[in-house]
């Protein structure tokens, strides 16, 4: 689908009564969205990419307290942690957004990529795969709740990252997967400031950050900056409502603005599109907000910032 078409289409969606609005949202995913096929690797594979930034910092994933935010509909990451040592871990949602139909799913791939699991989980440095955890997540099959308590994770929804109800300097690791890109900066310091709060001393914050424009995902006739060129008016007309809100902030934005709130930036991997990066180049027109930065900050598409607080 065209990405104009789609803009068009969700945002009638995110009109219609809530409970109404998310089945048929969710139907779209399923049908032509980006839920048509679940990947499993893709999956294990965001997993052990934040277990290599932790281990980086010379940190184990092993016996580690996780807080993850923004659950949304799967619990692959979480998983994932589990499997390879984490004590605890609360995953935590804005929304009740958690599929049955999804966790039983990830089971079922579990069940029938085991191999595949502990090849890539198994021979991973720095990650330690209990094939004990997996032999016994697989024995509960797919029940949700089944599949949580076995795992020892936590699902809270409503739960509002800006102010859980989680003891002080508990946490380990603070982490998120394409989360923070779909939070207003207000709201985003806000859960900063919470992170700071829940973390232990020398805890880390470590999050992965999707920062290309969402419709370029599903239309390839568009670049991953296409969205830099609109005004704040034309964008927030074109995403701004539930399914689509992304605040556009550019790499240095997320530094500056951890930084203003006393984190020390330990790492930044970052990727850069190289073809957006020859579009910005050529002279791709700006929207004034984004014009003044250089190619390669707004060519940057996703990047695992890792920090700890002072
Ligand atoms: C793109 S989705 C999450 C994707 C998910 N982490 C994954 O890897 O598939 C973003 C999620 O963040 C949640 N969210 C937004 N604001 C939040 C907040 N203040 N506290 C907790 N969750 C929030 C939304 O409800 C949504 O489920």
């Amino acid at each position: 689908m065209k990405w104009r078409q789609k803009a068009l289409l969700q945002s009638l969606v995110a009109r219609l009564p809530l409970r109404l609005s998310y089945s048929i949202h969710y139907y779209l995913q399923r049908r032509s969205g980006g839920l048509r096929r679940v990947d499993l690797s893709h999956r294990l594979k965001m997993g052990l990419d934040l277990m290599e930034c932790i281990v980086r910092q010379g940190r184990s994933v092993e016996s580690g307290v996780f807080l993850e935010i923004g659950t949304g509909l799967q619990i692959t990451l979480p998983l994932v942690l589990w499997l390879c040592g984490a004590s605890e871990i609360t995953t935590v949602d804005l929304n009740h957004y958690l599929k049955a139909e999804l966790v039983g799913g990830d089971e079922f791939r579990m069940r029938t990529h085991f191999e595949q699991i502990v090849r890539l989980l198994g021979n991973t440095p720095g990650t330690r795969l209990s094939v004990e955890r997996l032999n016994a997540l697989l024995a509960v099959g797919d029940d949700i709740d089944r599949v949580l308590k076995a795992a020892h994770i936590r699902y809270q929804a409503p739960a509002d990252a800006t102010r859980l109800d989680i003891t002080p300097h508990t946490i380990d690791y603070h982490v998120s997967y394409a989360v923070l890109q779909h939070i207003p900066p207000d709201i985003l310091r806000s859960i900063i400031a919470e992170a700071r709060r829940l973390l232990k001393p020398g805890g880390l914050f470590v999050h992965w950050i999707d920062l290309s424009d969402h419709f370029s995902h599903g239309d390839h006739s568009i670049s991953s900056v296409n969205f830099l060129r609109f005004s704040e008016r034309e964008w927030d007309r074109l995403s701004g409502n539930r399914y689509m809100y992304q605040n556009r902030l550019r790499i240095d934005d997320y530094v500056r603005i951890l930084t203003e709130m006393d984190a020390t930036i330990l790492s930044v991997k970052e990727h850069v599109n190289p073809s957006a990066l020859e579009l910005l180049q050529k002279g791709f027109p700006l929207d004034s907000r984004f014009a003044s930065k250089d190619p390669r900050t707004n060519a940057v598409t996703n990047a695992w910032v890792v920090c700890e607080f002072r």
